[in-house]
């Protein structure tokens, strides 16, 4: 990337949950050109059968770069990225930025050696997880704890609709453990882009105040590392954002992605 044009990022997830990680990008790079595509036709991945959304990931992904021609695209999706992370890099020559548990960092900075992630079912049970798990977790114990509706609830958040504390409750609940207080989790990953938009309910439905683990930023940083050689100019175009499914954002969503820049 050594051209002085802006570059072009695609920024892919299934839903509004990579908007999290589009946030830290734009912050960090707000002089390029941002398009994002959500494959909310496809919504939710984290409970579909692998080789058929593998196909679909690289289908709607190939679209997207044949249209906007991105200098560089970011899976803003930990479901996609530990599914299909390889395919895509396979398949197109552009470079690949994906989003994928924070397990080194969470057990780095875990007090109590015991940790949780908090992911998509299919996340958590994922064979990429459980390599990051033997690779980095060391002395740490981590448990996993797969939600089937968590990304539902961060769409309807969004949306303007949040969910009930109690339905969000028994979804974080077994991410915190039981035991005397040094073996309670201290720290917990999101291993889902949807859920820093549910930030704030879990911080006030916490079993006990933790460290909640955003991979947004470090995202962010590996992203403005690729784009170092392309000296940084003014602030770019408006962002501009797809749904595969081609239905218009109701008004309280457009609202907030309005919040977002779009
Ligand atoms: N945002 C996605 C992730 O990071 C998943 C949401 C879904 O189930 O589609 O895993």
């Amino acid at each position: 990337m050594t051209e002085s044009r802006p570059a072009t990022v695609l920024i892919f997830d299934s839903g509004v949950g990579g908007l999290t990680v589009f946030r830290e990008i734009v912050r960090a790079r707000p002089d390029a050109r941002y398009i994002y595509v959500a494959d909310d036709a496809g919504f939710p991945y984290g409970n579909q059968p692998e080789a058929a959304l593998i196909a679909r990931i690289v289908d709607v992904v190939g679209k997207a770069i044949a249209l906007h021609k991105p200098d560089l695209v970011v899976i803003a999706c930990n479901t996609a990225s530990t599914l299909a992370l390889a395919q895509l890099r396979a398949a197109y020559p552009v470079p690949f930025v994906g989003t994928v548990p924070a397990i080194k960092p969470a057990c780095a900075q875990s007090k109590s050696k015991r940790i949780a992630v908090l992911g998509t079912q299919s996340t958590v049970s994922r064979e990429y997880t459980r390599a990051l798990i033997r690779e980095f977790a060391g002395d740490c114990n981590v448990v996993l704890v797969g939600s089937p509706k968590l990304a539902g609830y961060a769409e309807l958040e969004l949306a303007g609709t949040p969910a009930p504390d109690a339905d969000i409750k028994s979804e974080i609940a077994p991410c915190f453990g039981e035991g005397p207080p040094e073996h309670y989790t201290d720290t917990i990953v999101l291993a889902c882009t949807h859920y820093p938009l549910l930030i704030e309910r879990f911080r006030a439905l916490a079993a006990w105040p933790v460290d909640w683990l955003d991979p947004a930023p470090a995202i962010a940083r590996r992203v403005a590392e690729l784009m170092r050689e392309r000296p940084p100019g003014p602030v770019g175009e408006r962002p501009r954002i797809f749904f595969t499914s081609g239905r218009a954002p109701a008004p309280a969503l457009a609202g907030a992605l309005a919040q977002y820049g779009f």
